[in-house]
């Protein structure tokens, strides 16, 4: 992939950097100063970069925490946490407003608008007074009690069970580790340093774990993989179709999940040095099924009228109980909504703040199940609909995630180019490299406005693409890439089927905001903002996500994309309790459309399966007739 151009002002220095680099490095690479009081870890603000043109990157949850919500909407960025991946300007240190610089110059936590670091996690490192003679009516539970704030006859059972030795062995110095009112741990020693935890967004397709530190909010280490469920099912119905009634079911995957969290757990510890006893606190975020069967709770009803949710409320609960292999941590699943709104669109309502401000905003979560958020500060709704995993990449004939080797860009202009992620030859397409190949193929005239691969007119198409457009038996399909190009010495092909794929997950996802306008009475040219969510690990390009039809066609300045954004509710989760608080409040305020029950729902999804015949304008979408 060539050099990305990024200019930085004031001077409007034009710097070449490699895609991937952050942002700061490559200032610093070309002798532009940025100061980065922290090193570069996320921890100050002293980096602040303005993404001034060009597209604005999701931001993270270092960007969220040390910036806030409100200058991270403005464009602002931490550099040294941000990836180049597309040209930009930006402005480098650039003047906050007064309010701003008040918020930023005030303490942590105490600026109104950036997350307050609590965690909830306290520890404490205490001198226990030991028993010493049999006149003294106490006992090693109320000696610890009184040492660190305790009430004796609430400490768990397993504590107790090994607290004598504990103690004896530390001479009484021990660290005992709360949250809330309860003890999750007494260690040996000074550990009040080390405190950990973990945020997992369980999709029904992938399942990402992300390691924090708790006192700053540094991400440590990452890692994502498929749900090893996929194989009982790719979408939520037919998951809960596996698991009805169906006890054994049940615990074939909450074993699969169980087992991949431990290994995700193994893996993210192993990178970042930390160990699992000292992460005292996870957050789970997952639809309502992922948290059904996680919890070992029988999901059938989910999958039927009136598909209730067996719980909604928040879950707390100690990670041992899970079977977890974290020997302190409590686990806090956040709540759901309904059936088929689950925590993972309270986490994209947290983080998207779309329920505080006045005017209507839409968010929308791309994932196997398309969860759509429309409101303001005076309603929420809420609405999902089946999208099926084509937009991640599966069940696509040659899709993967947006993983090294993935296409994760698609340029068709006569002929294709594309981009490939860690810069290597291909193995797949990822879904933003798919969105972008369907884009240019309806451009180019390759595919019709009903999805069809024309093979029959390639006649008047440039050469280069009409070769590439084949009929193999039954199937028509285009070559994307050619054997000699490919990793794997075998072509990369988009399938009309692949195509079927796209389409019935864009209509999916497009019908549902499409009756969230239509049931809030709020048309698309009066809708402020569009945001994409998505685990896309890549950006999507909000041209093709347009082009497709996937998004309600606002101008491309009022649509931007941002990121994983359930995760990042889970990760703001992890950080503050108040943004906790904040989840449970949002989760009750949404209310829940069924779009199945709607009449006019099976029109327009129909109407919406088709791409529209070319680049959409705010005149030519349904809802501002
Ligand atoms: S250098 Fe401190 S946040 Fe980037």
């Amino acid at each position: 992939m060539p050099p990305v151009p990024v200019i930085f002002e004031p001077g409007g220095a034009l710097v070449s950097a490699p895609p991937g680099v952050f942002l700061l490095k490559a200032a610093q690479t070309a002798g532009i100063e940025i100061t980065s009081t922290c090193g570069g870890r996320g921890r100050c603000t002293s980096c602040r970069i303005k993404l001034i043109k060009g597209t604005i990157p999701p931001p993270t949850i270092m960007d969220e925490l040390q910036l806030g919500d409100d200058l991270v909407r403005e464009g602002f960025r931490l550099s040294c946490q941000t990836l180049v991946t597309e040209p930009v300007t930006v402005q480098v240190s650039p003047p906050l407003t007064e309010e701003a610089f008040q918020i930023l110059g005030a303490e942590q936590g105490i600026g109104g608008q950036r997350i307050a670091i609590d965690a909830g996690v306290r520890k404490r490192f205490v001198t226990v007074a030991l028993p010493r003679e049999e006149r003294h009516q106490t006992s090693d539970a109320e000696e610890l009690a009184r040492a660190a704030d305790l009430q004796a006859t609430t400490l768990p059972l397993d504590l107790l069970r090994t607290l004598p030795g504990i103690l004896r062995e530390a001479k009484g110095q021990v660290t005992a580790t709360t949250f809330g009112e309860r003890l999750l741990s007494v260690e040996a020693g000074d550990t009040a340093g080390l405190a950990y935890g973990l945020a997992i967004d369980v999709g029904t397709t992938s399942v990402v774990t992300t390691l924090m530190e708790l006192s700053s909010g540094e991400v440590l280490g990452s890692v994502g993989s498929l749900n090893p469920q996929a194989p009982f099912g790719g979408d939520l119905m037919s998951r809960i179709a596996f698991a009805q009634f169906n006890p054994s079911n049940l615990r074939k995957l909450q074993a699969r999940i169980l087992t991949l969290l431990n290994e995700q757990i193994e893996e993210v510890c192993r990178q970042s040095g930390v160990l699992p006893r000292w992460i005292y606190k996870v957050v789970i975020v997952g639809n309502s099924c992922m948290h059904h069967v996680l919890l070992g709770i029988d999901p059938s009803y989910l999958g039927l009228a009136p598909y209730a949710p067996v719980l909604r409320h928040p879950v707390l609960l100690p990670a041992r109980e899970l079977r977890l292999r974290l020997p302190h941590a409590i686990v806090c699943f956040l709540p759901l909504v309904a059936g088929f709104v689950g925590a993972d669109a309270v986490g994209v309502a947290l983080a998207t703040r779309i329920g505080d401000r006045p005017e209507t905003r839409i968010a929308v979560d791309i994932g196997t199940n398309g969860e759509a958020i429309m409101g303001s500060r005076e309603r929420l709704l809420a609405s999902s609909a089946p999208a099926g995993p084509a937009l991640e990449g599966a069940q696509i004939r040659h899709g993967m995630r947006a993983a090294h080797g993935a296409i994760d860009r698609v340029r068709i202009e006569g002929d294709v180019r594309y981009h490939v992620i860690g810069e290597g030859a291909p193995l797949g397409i990822c879904g933003s490299g798919l969105l972008d190949a369907i884009a240019g193929l309806l451009d180019s005239g390759v595919l019709d406005w009903t999805g069809l691969i024309q093979v029959e007119d390639r006649d008047g198409l440039p050469p280069r693409l009409r070769e590439r457009m084949e009929v193999r038996g039954e199937e028509r399909c285009f070559v994307l890439v050619t054997k000699g190009e490919s990793a794997t010495g075998q072509e990369i092909v988009l399938t009309q089927d692949d195509i079927r794929q796209v389409q019935l997950a864009k209509g999916a996802i497009a019908s549902g905001v499409l009756m969230l306008q239509k049931i809030m009475g709020v048309p698309t040219r009066e809708t402020a903002e569009l945001m994409l969510a998505g685990g896309f690990g890549n950006y999507l390009s909000i041209r093709s996500a347009l082009r497709i039809g996937l998004v309600p066609p606002l101008p491309e300045a009022r649509i931007r994309y941002v990121g994983n954004a359930a995760a990042l509710g889970a990760q703001m989760c992890l950080m503050s309790e108040a943004e906790r608080a904040r989840a449970a409040q949002i989760a009750r305020r949404i209310e829940h459309i069924s779009l199945a029950g709607h009449p006019d729902f099976q029109d327009v999804f129909v109407e919406a399966m088709n791409f529209p015949r070319s680049a959409p304008t705010l005149d030519s979408y349904p809802d501002s007739a």
